[in-house]
């Protein structure tokens, strides 16, 4: 026999079964993100790599190890986008929507891909809804975006389970000296850091703050501290956005260790995290990246955002148990019909409900079967009513209508006042 296809390692299937709640999610945030201003952008999923090596960063993990790069039939290197920002500041500088200073608040969602080791909450093709603010440079725009979470956590039920992490990388000179002290210090500790932690000395030293090593992060506890560092402007813009979170009553968390692992932040960095998934608890990150659109050919452009992990929020859902009780029903009425003439009066009748609630979930059964078995089909549906068409039903015009869950008899309603009774007894989405 040959041997099976299996899908690739790390990349999912999201089955029947699972798709309600990731629908329900997905409708959440994209009905939040509607009510706040912001408008949706579709990217494509491959990109040059160059790309991703200028934006992320040459020497961060995600191009170094992560990227699933090709050469296509032309010679040309592409990569499937392993995040979501970069090409999104590619698409506004191509269509020259950030020009002259206008303000775009955009949104996207759909796969990114990183070869990394799957694990739970951590996978190599992973769903992303991110977003993106451009040409907004005060720390109101980065207070915004975390309250709209907040909002987001508080509608989904899980805000007591999220923690926010917050701190400030302040502009890229200020980053600058911090670096050149950072380096200084730890050179000097050089045979205390484990070896991930002096490689990255050499090539971005930043993120030895990240260390989950315990030696080096006992060599960490004297290290300059990046807030130290900061200029003006990024303190105050800093100050600016806690303010804000103040105001709202946003609790937060001041994190200096926090560096994020792409290389284009500047000024405000943040994550938001839990403790119910394990190893892999941040559910949605972001930042401020000022200097990014400048990097990738544009003029200076203020730019901040985040993206969120569905299959990690998804997870936070089913752990948590916050999944409403409706999105697990997908069917409101299923109809039942015995023989060939019932079988066709019952499709017509089906599509004229149809035509009078376009709302409503109705389900005909298809495949005939006997009366027991189409009742079973009716009931496993989900459905909260059957309806039922046989010789009796067929010849008074009308239709068996029949509660499925809970209490009520049978009764028999007239084909032209089914759509008006149905219209009373199931709430329509
Ligand atoms: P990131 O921190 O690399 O940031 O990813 C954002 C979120 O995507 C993570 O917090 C996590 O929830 C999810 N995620 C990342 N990798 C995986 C994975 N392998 N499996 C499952 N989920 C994953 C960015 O991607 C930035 N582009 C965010 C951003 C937008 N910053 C500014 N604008």
């Amino acid at each position: 026999m040959s041997k099976s296809l299996q899908a690739i390692r790390g990349m999912n299937d999201i089955l029947p079964e699972q798709t309600p709640l990731w629908r329900y999610f997905e409708g959440t945030v994209a009905r939040l993100l509607d009510n706040y201003g912001y408008k949706q952008i579709r990217m494509p999923i491959v990109e040059f790599t160059e790309l991703f090596k200028r934006s992320i960063g040459e020497v961060t993990d995600i191009v170094e190890k992560e990227m699933y790069t090709f050469e296509d039939r032309n010679g040309d290197s592409l990569t499937l986008r392993p995040e979501g920002t970069a090409a999104c500041v590619r698409a506004v500088l191509e269509h020259g929507i950030t020009g002259g200073g206008q303000v775009q608040k955009l949104w996207y969602i759909g796969p990114m891909f990183r070869h990394e080791r799957p694990q739970k909450g951590r996978y190599r093709q992973f769903h992303q809804i991110g977003l993106e603010v451009f040409n907004l440079d005060g720390p109101d725009i980065d207070a915004e975006l975390i309250i709209m979470t907040w909002r987001l956590w508080g509608e989904l039920g899980i805000r007591d389970a999220v923690k926010l992490e917050l701190n400030s990388l302040g502009t890229s000179e200020a980053r600058g000296r911090y670096r050149e002290a950072l380096v200084e210090y730890l050179s000097a500790h050089h045979d205390k850091l484990d070896e991930d932690s002096q490689r990255r000395l050499k090539t971005n030293p930043l993120r030895v703050l990240d260390t989950k090593n315990a030696d080096t992060q006992a060599v960490l506890v004297d290290a300059p501290k990046m807030a130290d560092y900061l200029d003006d402007e990024s303190r105050a813009h800093f100050e600016g956005l806690k303010a804000r979170l103040d105001a709202v009553g946003i609790p937060y968390v001041l994190n200096p260790k926090l560096v994020r692992g792409l290389d284009y932040y500047s000024k405000t960095v943040f994550e938001w995290v839990t403790d119910k998934l394990g190893a892999q608890g941040t559910v949605c990150a972001g930042g401020r990246y000022d200097g990014l659109v400048e990097q990738m050919g544009g003029k200076p452009t203020p730019g901040v955002g985040f993206a969120m992990g569905i299959e990690r929020l998804v997870l936070m859902l089913e752990t948590l148990e916050q999944i409403p009780e409706e999105i697990s029903r997908q069917v409101d009425v299923y109809l039942c019909a015995f023989g060939e003439e019932a079988e066709l009066a019952g499709l017509a009748l089906a599509e004229r409900v149809r035509d009078q609630l376009p709302n409503l979930r109705l389900q005909v059964n298809a495949g005939a079967g006997s009366f027991k078995s189409q009742f079973k089909k009716a009931d496993k549906s989900g459905a909260l009513y059957a309806l039922i068409l046989g010789d009796d039903e067929m010849a008074q015009q009308v239709v068996g209508f029949k509660p499925l869950r809970g209490q009520g008899e049978q009764q028999s309603i007239a084909w032209d006042a089914l759509a008006a009774h149905l219209a009373t007894c199931v709430v329509q989405g």
